[in-house]
């Protein structure tokens, strides 16, 4: 059955793209069918992470009715399919974020994930792509700001009835002043699902246009990012020994 994944955050730029742009490759490169829609309609920027040309059709003629939904679809060569937003500034929030939910029944028939990629907080388009999807995965920061933000986005979730799956800890240094796990637990009542490193590799990665799982699959980033992929699809996947893995990125680099 087709799992809709909304990959929101009460902060803006904790890593919501990044993450959806790398588990889209991941799960992609477990076989499974992937679509991923941009439903940051104000300030998107996911077709940017892929490379999608910027002349084709995108969400918000679909919203519109300028385009058939099947001109919209871009499909990347890992395999997975992309519904870009527009980022000019012409066309910003000039369709309507609720007609998400009829965009999305057209396609769920020819999916195992659909991933949406939302707004940042609590505006109008974040909270239509909340409603829309069945899950939601918080992406948030080890620090105060992104976790108490991240709160208000949960009780939001809970209250239209979007399930759960849990958070993800982007941009984890390790430093002391940090959050742990169990404390981020008990803030948000929500299990830490994943963490990902702080990695160069993810801008190096996303400065030539790609998710780093694919760019430099050998990264820290990239196998925390495969590992939570791998956890999402209920598939059993180790990264290997760690040393390895430095040598691999050490040696693309
Ligand atoms: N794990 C990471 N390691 C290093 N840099 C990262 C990592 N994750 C994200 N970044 C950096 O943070 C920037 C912002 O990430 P991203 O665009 O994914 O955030 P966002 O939550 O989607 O932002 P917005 O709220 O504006 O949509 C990226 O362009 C990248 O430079
Ligand atoms: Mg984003």
């Amino acid at each position: 059955m087709v799992r809709v994944i909304v990959v929101s955050s009460g902060k803006g730029g904790v890593g919501k793209t990044t993450a959806v742009s790398n588990l889209a490759a991941a799960l992609a490169g477990f076989g499974k069918k992937v679509v991923v829609i941009d439903a940051n309609l104000t300030t998107s920027n996911l077709g940017l992470h892929f490379g999608v040309p910027l002349n084709r059709p995108t969400l918000q003629d679909v919203l519109k009715r300028k385009a058939r939904l099947e001109q919209a679809i871009w499909t990347h060569p890992a395999g997975f399919k992309v519904i870009p937003a527009d980022i000019s500034v012409s066309k910003v929030m000039s369709a309507k974020p609720n007609q998400l939910l009829s965009v999305l029944n057209r396609i769920l028939s020819d999916a195992d994930f659909v991933l949406i990629d939302s707004a940042a907080g609590l505006c109008q388009e974040a909270l239509a792509a909340l409603k829309a999807a069945d899950e939601v995965l918080v992406v948030t920061n080890p620090e105060l700001p992104a976790l108490t933000d991240a709160l208000k986005l949960i009780k939001f979730a809970e209250e239209y009835g979007t399930k759960n799956i849990g958070v993800v800890l982007n941009r984890v240094n390790g430093k002391s002043h940090e959050w742990s796990d169990e404390e981020v637990e008990k803030f948000l009542g929500a299990p830490v699902i994943a963490r990902v490193s702080e990695d160069v590799a993810v801008q190096r990665a996303i400065a030539e246009k790609m998710p780093v799982v694919l760019h430099n699959p050998g990264s820290r980033a990239a196998r925390e990012f495969k590992e939570l992929a791998a956890r999402l699809a209920g598939i059993k996947f180790s990264s290997g020994p760690s040393w390895l893995y430095r040598l691999w990125g050490w040696l693309v680099r």
